[in-house]
């Protein structure tokens, strides 16, 4: 495929999961582990495809109003990924990194996360940002709240400036998915999304494969980005 028409940062938006076992019959656990195992081969390929950021929306901070039980769930499942798959990021050249607020984590699941973050810190080939435990509004609210307690003079403050004070300073997101059928944004990467295309599908997480990810990229190489400026 065309090198220049691969977005530099796609983001995903993994919804649908609940649904997925629905439908099944199965409880809404089995479709969080059946989610988190379409992202290992999905990842995988869309670094494949040239895509050098990949950021996916783990958790969102509302996330927590879900019940114990299921959290707790989640909690499990993403420990164990993260041990797991750390072979997988170390001989495929990834970095990871998180994106979202530490508080209320647990402890085990924040151990996780720092060992795989120092583990693949020297890594070239692509960035894999794992959003969990993250909200736009709170990203926007602690990257102001660590300018204030910097004093920094804020009158000439760009946005090249302020998105240093974002969780992590990635460029802009380029292309959007949102599986699932639902159409909002969730509290997700709101400063980053400013210019991306955006792709809604109906097609739930689990479902949601390489092919039907290569069907979105043909969709995305279709869109006419102007940036704000007038079309050539
Ligand atoms: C997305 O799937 C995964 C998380 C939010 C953790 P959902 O759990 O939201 O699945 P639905 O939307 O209920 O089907
Ligand atoms: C967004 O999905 C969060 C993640 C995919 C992790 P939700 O399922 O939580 O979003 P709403 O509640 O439908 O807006
Ligand atoms: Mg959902």
């Amino acid at each position: 495929m065309d090198r220049e028409i691969i977005p530099n940062h796609v983001a995903i938006i993994m919804d649908g999961n609940g649904r997925w076992a629905k439908r099944r019959n199965l409880p809404r656990s089995l479709g969080h582990k059946a989610g988190s195992e379409n992202l290992k081969k999905l990842g995988l390929h869309i670094f494949k495809c040239g895509v050098r950021v990949l950021s996916v929306y783990a958790f969102s901070t509302e996330n927590f109003k879900r019940s114990p039980e299921e959290v707790s769930y989640l909690m499990d499942l993403f420990v164990k990924n993260f041990k797991r798959e750390l072979k997988v990021f170390i001989d495929n050249n990834i970095r990871v990194v998180f994106s979202g607020r530490r508080e209320p984590l647990r402890h085990d699941v924040l151990e996780a996360m720092d060992e795989v973050v120092e583990a693949t810190r020297e890594n070239t080939a692509g960035i894999f940002n794992i959003c969990l435990n993250y909200g736009s509004q709170y990203e926007i609210i602690d990257a102001v709240r660590r300018i204030v307690e910097e004093k920094k003079d804020v009158s000439e403050l760009t946005p090249k400036e302020f998105e240093k004070y974002l969780y992590q300073d990635l460029p802009p997101v380029d292309f959007l998915i949102r599986t699932s059928g639902e159409y909002r944004l969730s509290n997700f990467m709101m400063y980053q999304l400013a210019y991306a295309e955006f792709y809604f599908t109906d097609c739930l997480f689990p479902d949601f494969d390489d092919k039907k990810f290569d069907e979105a990229l043909k969709i995305f190489q279709s869109r006419d980005r102007r940036f704000g400026g007038v079309k050539k």
